[in-house]
């Protein structure tokens, strides 16, 4: 998929297809009128015949309208004008981008002069790429026949203005579209295929195809650097664990980088401590963090941000074997802190703690972990924020604004010490869990006895990395979040 801006007069765009919008009852936007001047009001007669009302969803295929250059119009109810916001654009651009999925359009332009409060045409655009660029992803790798590709190829906006912030906007857009497919693709993969080995060679490939640094340490390195905690998740799988380190240097070399840690475990039984079989299957969701991690390094080297990143990624299996970590086992993590492990199902906080550590070397200027932590996360947000902890105030503001900014939101819970307690132990420094109340916040209180180094920020997907039921799969965030929060960090430096 190719995306563009055109300027000029939407009459005179040539395309196969050119879309402008309808408001409720019957009112078409600034474009759709100068389309319908220029035809004669052909548009207005036939709203006017109610087969357009502009009803949020519908939309109307028109063909060979006189003295339109495209080739056909595509008429986009927008719903009424005075409920028009953020969520209704996204929505009507969806329902645009799949009604051409039937017909013979490969080249379309999308004029984009509805507008929504408080935001420009850089945003327009940016939201109008990524939301069709999610409504043409398709994930058929593992299909035996796979279906041609037909459809849409070029998608090019009109904006209502030439603001020279347009032209990045749509780059940029589709850089965070192509690091939102690999993470997706990463994340549908089964986890028969999609294994911690399979995670450090997607790293290898990414870095090839980016110039950016790459190492993977092994088992025995782990056990040399003394990764206690994250080689007791690995004890019951025979799949090798793996821990990635990617770097991308797009500032210069004294610029301290923002790391990126993200949780891989390619598969979570649940270990000793084994999850019930409804919806296991979803468990090979559980390197969606680590996915992020690569997605993100991909949309940022392919805009060259000038800015430092490394990529941190513990990956590993979560089995239960006759060699597994058992409920009541002690191992010592990388710091030296020891821990109880009552619960193995509460294994990404394990493989987490021991990558913060080593992420120490890197003297970060942040350390952002992805990770989908917690259920508990999904019963308190549900599906639409992330939950998101840290250990500085302000650069929990500077996520929040990122998450609004690239509509891909979070929340912040909070990291106080009065729920550190939970996770007392009596014979380890402190357990791996800390019962059922404030499951997340427990889980983020045992990770912040790990980052006391740095400014420390922890997002939980467990509700937002992918979707199930009929529409089962991996959605691409935090991808949105975490590059508009690299991009206004690389603005604000350079
Ligand atoms: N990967 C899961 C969290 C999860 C569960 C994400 C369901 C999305 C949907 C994590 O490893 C886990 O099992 N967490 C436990 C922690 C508990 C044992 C303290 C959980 O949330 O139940
Ligand atoms: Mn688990
Ligand atoms: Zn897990």
């Amino acid at each position: 998929m190719e995306f563009s801006i055109k300027t000029g007069t939407p009459e005179r765009a040539r395309a196969g297809c050119i879309m402008v919008g309808v408001y409720q009852a019957r009112k078409l936007s600034a474009a759709g009128a100068a389309l319908d001047r220029a035809c004669g009001g052909r548009l207005s007669a036939i709203i006017k015949r109610g087969d357009m009302p502009g009803h949020a969803g519908s939309t109307l295929l028109l063909h060979d309208v006189p003295r339109i250059a495209a080739e056909r119009v595509l008429l986009i109810g927008l719903g009424p004008e005075s409920e028009f916001g953020e969520r209704q654009f996204c929505a009507a651009v969806g329902h645009a981008v799949r009604a051409l999925a039937h017909t013979g359009v490969t080249d379309a332009v999308l004029c984009l002069s509805a507008r929504v409060k408080d935001r420009d045409s850089a945003w327009l655009i940016t939201q109008a790429t990524l939301v069709a660029a999610d409504a043409l992803y398709r994930f058929d790798r593992m299909k035996s026949k796979r279906k041609e590709r037909v459809g849409l190829r070029t998608l090019a906006f009109l904006p209502s203005n030439s603001a020279r912030a347009n032209a990045t906007a749509v780059t940029r857009a589709a850089a965070i579209a192509h690091g939102m497919a690999l993470t997706r693709d990463l994340g549908n993969l089964p986890s028969n295929v999609c294994t911690p080995t399979y995670l450090a060679n997607a790293a290898r490939t990414l870095a090839k195809e980016h110039k950016l640094a790459v190492q993977v340490l092994q088992r025995k390195d782990m056990e040399k650097l003394g990764m206690g905690s994250l080689l007791s998740v690995a004890r019951g799988s025979s799949e090798p664990p793996q821990l990635i380190v990617l770097r991308y240097n797009g500032a210069g070399r004294n610029e301290k980088p923002v790391a990126l840690v993200g949780k891989g475990v390619t598969f979570d039984t649940g270990g000793i401590s084994l999850k019930p079989a409804p919806e296991m299957d979803e468990m090979k969701f559980d390197m969606c963090g680590a996915a992020s991690v690569l997605g993100t390094l991909k949309a940022v080297a392919e805009m060259r941000l000038p800015i430092n990143v490394v990529g941190v990624i513990p990956t590993t299996e979560n089995m239960p074997s006759g060699t597994a970590t058992k409920p009541g086992d002690i191992v010592t993590s990388l710091s030296g802190q020891t821990i109880e492990i009552l619960n193995t199902d509460a294994e990404g906080r394990l493989i987490l703690c021991d990558a913060l550590t080593y992420t120490e070397r890197f003297k970060p200027d942040t350390v952002i972990d992805i990770a989908t932590l917690t259920g508990a996360c999904v019963i308190a947000l549900g599906h639409v924020a992330s939950g998101m902890f840290a250990n500085d105030d302000a650069l929990a503001r500077e996520l929040l604004a990122a998450g609004q900014e690239a509509h891909d939101r979070a929340w912040q819970l909070p990291l106080w010490d009065d729920y550190q307690e939970q996770l007392h132990s009596n014979f380890a420094d402190f357990a791996n869990i800390g019962g059922r109340p404030a499951g997340s916040i427990t889980a983020a209180c045992f990770l912040a006895r790990f980052t006391k180094k740095f400014r420390w920020a922890h997002i939980d997907i467990a509700g937002t990395a992918w979707k199930s039921g009929k529409q089962k799969g991996a959605t691409g965030r935090p991808v949105p979040l975490l590059t508009q929060f690299l991009i206004t960090r690389a603005s604000r430096r350079g």
